[in-house]
C-alpha cells in the first residue's frame, strides 16, 4: 500500500463505507469501544484517520474539542457533510506525518487506520508524539498473530489491494514504542479476536 493508491481506492469505498463498516457487527463494536470513553469533558481529542465519521457519530462531540484527519478527501468530505454544523475541525494530512506539535491532544482514536498507513510504526509513533503524557490512546484495527497462516499469507496481497492489510502484528508495533506507551487493555472486540480494542496510555509527565 501507499498513499497515491489509498487515496484511489477510499474514492472508490466513500460512497458506500458506511454501509459496510458502520452497520452491523462493525457498529456494535464501534458501540462497545466508545461506551465508557477514557476522557473528559473539553479534552481535545484527534481521530486519526476519521475516515467517514462512523465513529465520532458515537460520541457527544459538543463535549469535547474534536479534530479529525484523514489522507483522503472523498472520506472526509462525508465525515464533514455529516457534521456540517459542529465545531469538529476536519484537516487533510498523512497521519504518518501530522502537522501538530508534540503533546497536543489528550486523547487519540485510531479506528481501522494503523492496518491501513503504508507504515504502521511511523503512523504509532506521530499517534505517540501528539498525545499528552499521561494521555490515552484508543485503537480499534484487526491484527495478526506474529505467525500468519498460508491462506492469510495468499490472501494477504489481495486483501492490500482493497485497502488495508491483515498482517499487522500489534505486540511488534508495541515492542518498537513501549518505552513511551503503556498496554491498559487489549481485549477481543469482533471475529473472534481479529478486531481488537487496544487502550494505551503515554508515559512521561
Ligand atoms: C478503513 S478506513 C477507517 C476509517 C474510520 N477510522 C473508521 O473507523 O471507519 C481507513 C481510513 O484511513 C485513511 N487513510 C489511509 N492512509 C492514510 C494516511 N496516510 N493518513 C491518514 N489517513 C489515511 C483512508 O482514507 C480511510 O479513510
Amino acid at each position: 500500500m501507499n498513499n497515491r493508491w489509498n487515496e484511489i481506492i477510499y474514492k472508490l469505498w466513500s460512497p458506500m463505507y458506511d454501509r459496510i463498516f458502520n452497520t452491523g457487527k462493525f457498529l456494535e463494536a464501534r458501540q462497545k469501544l466508545f461506551h465508557h470513553p477514557p476522557f473528559h469533558p473539553h479534552q481535545r481529542i484527534l481521530f486519526v484517520g476519521v475516515g467517514t465519521g462512523a465513529d465520532l457519530e458515537l460520541l457527544d462531540h459538543t463535549q469535547f474539542q474534536i479534530t479529525a484527519i484523514d489522507y483522503s478527501g472523498d472520506m472526509l468530505q462525508k465525515a464533514k457533510d455529516k457534521f456540517k454544523d459542529t465545531t469538529i475541525e476536519f484537516i487533510q494530512m498523512d497521519a504518518q506525518q501530522m502537522s501538530f506539535t508534540d503533546n497536543s491532544f489528550d486523547a487519540v482514536i485510531g479506528s481501522l487506520i494503523l492496518s491501513v498507513v503504508p507504515d504502521p510504526d511511523r503512523c504509532m509513533k506521530e499517534m505517540i508524539r501528539v498525545l499528552k503524557p499521561q494521555g490515552t490512546m484508543i485503537i480499534f484495527d484487526k491484527f495478526s498473530p506474529s505467525k500468519m497462516s498460508l491462506i492469510k499469507r495468499m490472501v494477504r496481497p489481495f486483501v492490500k489491494i482493497m485497502g488495508t492489510d491483515i498482517g499487522v502484528n500489534f505486540e511488534n508495533l508495541y515492542e518498537q514504542n513501549h518505552k513511551a506507551i503503556i498496554l491498559k487493555e487489549n481485549e477481543p472486540l469482533l471475529f473472534n479476536g481479529m478486531y481488537r480494542k487496544i487502550i494505551l496510555t503515554k508515559t512521561g509527565r
